[in-house]
């Protein structure tokens, strides 16, 4: 499985944290920056993650921003892209099983790097459940 990550400045510290998970994971990844502290426009990153996932260049994305929520807003505007913002486990395992989330959206500045990273391979872990979830995404898919 191929993974594009993607930050702002306010995620910048926390992408860092995930690359070397994934890295010591042996998972192939795209790193979409951003590369610094200085300040970007999250929309920006967002595109560039879920243009890698809609293309099937990549299966799974992966963004920070500050909080998370504006990743997650600008990444469910792409009609290819489930988007879950998740800060805890729970809500990282029922978006894939139920949701067949394909972008995880986190906040550096909501959560520690130790949950964010629980967090990052419960969802990286779960399967997808199908069945009557499937329907429902289709629902909202066409
Ligand atoms: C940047 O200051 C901040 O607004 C951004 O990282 C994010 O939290 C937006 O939703």
């Amino acid at each position: 499985m191929k993974i594009a990550v993607g930050c702002d400045h306010g995620g910048f510290g926390l992408k860092d944290d995930i690359l070397a998970l994934l890295r010591d994971r042996g998972q192939e990844i795209m790193d979409m920056g951003t590369d610094s502290s200085d300040s970007v426009d999250y929309p920006d990153f967002a595109g560039l993650v879920c243009e890698q996932v809609a293309s099937c260049a990549c299966q799974r994305g992966i963004l920070i921003c500050g909080t998370g929520i504006g990743m997650s807003m600008a990444a469910n505007r792409y009609k290819a892209i489930r988007a879950a913002l998740c800060h805890e486990i729970f809500t990282a395992r029922m978006s894939r099983e139920h949701n067949d989330a394909n972008v995880l959206c986190l906040g550096a500045r909501v959560i520690g790097p130790g949950l964010a990273l629980e967090v990052v391979k419960t969802w990286l872990e779960t399967d997808f459940a199908g069945g009557r979830h499937l329907r429902r995404i289709e629902m909202f898919s066409s």
